[in-house]
């Protein structure tokens, strides 16, 4: 399948919508797992703008990835409320565990770890996100379960 065809497929869904370009690159992400330049392409040919619009727009927003991420995608804040409560003790367990710094995929594509910076959970942190499951006063184990 021509990926920059179904990515302008989807994005010709949105067209004519506020939010449109932005709606357009979070379904696909969820539809291929991230957004490579031809899906930015497809999406730039359905909204009239530049290669370099969309991928402003990709940059702006971190859950829009440029790259392959792990089967589970785990986010660990990394913002001070958490770091007062022990989230580097719990990034330094993670890297451990999983075989993956912050911003890496595990060799064997299982894990991804990804800093954060505030999930809104200041008073509950350690915070972290395990795929989109929220984990407060997060350990190494209860990112793993
Ligand atoms: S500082 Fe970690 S959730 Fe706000």
């Amino acid at each position: 399948m021509d990926q920059a065809v179904s990515a302008r497929g989807i994005a010709e869904r949105h067209t004519g919508r506020i939010g449109g370009p932005i709606t357009a690159l979070r379904e696909i992400a969820a539809e291929f797992g991230y957004i490579e330049r031809a899906h930015m392409e497809g999406v730039a040919d359905a909204f009239n703008l530049t290669v370099a619009e969309v991928r402003g727009i990709v940059g702006f927003y971190g859950d829009l990835n440029t790259e392959p991420r792990g089967r589970t995608h785990i986010r660990i804040c990394q913002a001070e409320a958490c770091q007062s409560v022990g989230a580097r003790e719990l990034t330094a367990a993670a890297v451990a565990r999983f075989g993956a710094g912050l911003g890496e995929t595990a060799a064997d594509g299982s894990v991804s770890l990804e800093a954060v910076y505030c999930l809104g959970l200041c008073t509950t942190g350690p915070a972290a996100t395990v795929n989109d499951r929220v984990i407060v006063r997060a350990t190494a184990e209860a990112l793993a379960s």
